[in-house]
């Protein structure tokens, strides 16, 4: 897989593209795709494992999928998103939910929703060896103290706030900045005042890179953020063979002659 240190040198020169997977033939299939970063992001939480916000995702279902996904990557960098109150509690604690996502799941790296709260923590997992993504603008798992999925950083106080956490995360150690729902702008300045890459959501074409939900960038999803776009329509494909497979049985269409096999030495008795 690309290392950190690859990603990091991506930034101002080449475009980072960034896609989340959270089971093993999903993440073949992205690899194939090309893509630098696989995140098992904690959106599996909503995409995926039927929870209706990312805040009830555990750190063994999140170590699980990464795994999957690590067994099926080779090229990609495979990042683990680290779920609610995984860290940030007490540092101790953090740092090893962190570094069970290197050291048992196979993650190069992991992310974290970032904050006054990630500065120190991040410095420390760096200098473990635990290379971290940050991830500021919306975030969330702060959902009920936001008030909702909404845009961020759209005041001068508090597009200043994200420009200095970045700066700080940067300064911290992180390798690369994931930015949420904030105004182009304000992503595009980041973007120039940071030496690691941006890699935007709903955040503008100006970041260094992009990341979508894997469900939401094939058309899977059934409700998709506004500033996601779908480059396909796999969940009309799947319903097209999904009624095909019912009308077929119901019919007696499938299975047919060449789906079923008559053993001649039965032929007397049957
Ligand atoms: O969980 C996730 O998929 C994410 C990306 C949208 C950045 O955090
Ligand atoms: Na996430």
């Amino acid at each position: 897989m690309p290392s950190v240190t690859a990603i990091r040198s991506m930034a101002g020169s080449e475009s980072v593209t960034m896609l989340t997977a959270y089971d093993a033939p999903t993440a073949r299939l992205v690899e194939e795709a090309g893509i630098d970063i696989i995140l098992v992001g904690d959106s599996m939480g909503n995409a995926a494992l039927g929870y209706e916000s990312t805040l009830p995702v555990t750190v063994d279902e999140m170590a699980s999928h990464t795994e999957a996904v690590a067994r099926a990557t080779e090229e990609a960098l495979v990042v683990a998103d680290m779920p609610f109150l995984s860290f940030g509690v007490e540092q101790a604690e953090s740092v090893r939910n962190c570094g069970r996502m290197l050291k048992e799941a196979g993650a190069g790296a992991v992310k974290l929703e970032s904050g006054p709260h990630t500065v120190d923590l991040t410095e420390r997992l760096v200098q473990l060896g635990i290379p971290v993504m940050a991830h500021l603008g919306l975030t969330p798992q702060r959902v009920n103290e936001l008030g909702g999925y909404t845009r961020q950083g759209t005041t001068e106080k508090a597009a200043e706030e994200i420009l200095d956490l970045a700066h700080a995360h940067e300064d911290a150690g992180a390798f690369s900045l994931v930015l949420e729902h904030v105004p182009a702008n304000l992503a595009a300045h980041v973007t120039d005042e940071l030496d690691i890459p941006t890699i935007g959501i709903g955040a503008g074409p100006d970041c260094d890179g992009q990341v979508l939900v894997f469900h939401d960038a094939v058309g899977l999803s059934e409700s998709p953020p506004p500033f996601a776009t779908a480059f396909g329509n796999v969940r009309e494909e799947l319903q097209h063979a999904l009624d095909g497979y019912v009308e077929a049985v119901e019919s007696g269409t499938f299975p047919a002659e060449e789906h079923s096999h008559v053993e001649d030495a039965l032929d007397e008795l049957y």
